[in-house]
């Protein structure tokens, strides 16, 4: 995978799902990436391509989902400014793939935007939203006694 994206390059925030949701991510955006490297740019995106970004979306969508749940059961204070993060960029990612399918954009095009564009967001997104959010759930944790999700 590219030097833009490693596993290693993330956080761990300590939220045990949320940990592994992120981990998954990594491994499914490397599935993108490496697709994408592979394509060539005068060529018809393959299906596997189509695949692979069906997956991450899939993958995103229930991920947001699942720290939208958490941050509503401990009234996490700035819950809409997380959700909106994950909303907008949701998107943007399906966006990506219709912009591809009705030829807006090629490969090449896409390829700079998830190296340059998503896989930044993603790992400043996990370094400050998701660290806050993860920090506020193992307080409210501690608070009441609980182990933390
Ligand atoms: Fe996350
Ligand atoms: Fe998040």
């Amino acid at each position: 995978m590219s030097e833009h994206a490693r596993v290693g390059d993330l956080p761990q925030v300590g939220v045990e799902f949320m940990d592994n949701d992120h981990e998954e991510a990594m491994g499914l955006l490397a599935r993108v990436v490496e697709t994408l490297e592979a394509s060539r740019n005068d060529h018809a995106a393959p299906e596997s391509l189509r695949r692979d970004l069906r997956d991450f979306i899939e993958h995103s969508r229930a991920h947001f989902r699942r720290e939208e749940v958490i941050m509503k059961a401990v009234h996490f204070p700035p819950f809409h400014i997380h959700k909106n993060e994950h909303d907008q960029r949701l998107e943007e990612l399906v966006t990506y793939v219709d912009d591809l399918d009705s030829g807006v954009i090629g490969l090449e095009d896409l390829k700079d935007k998830f190296l340059n564009e998503f896989l930044p967001w993603y790992q400043r997104h996990c370094a400050t939203m998701d660290q806050a959010t993860a920090r506020y759930v193992e307080k409210q944790a501690a608070a009441t006694g609980q182990s933390k999700a």
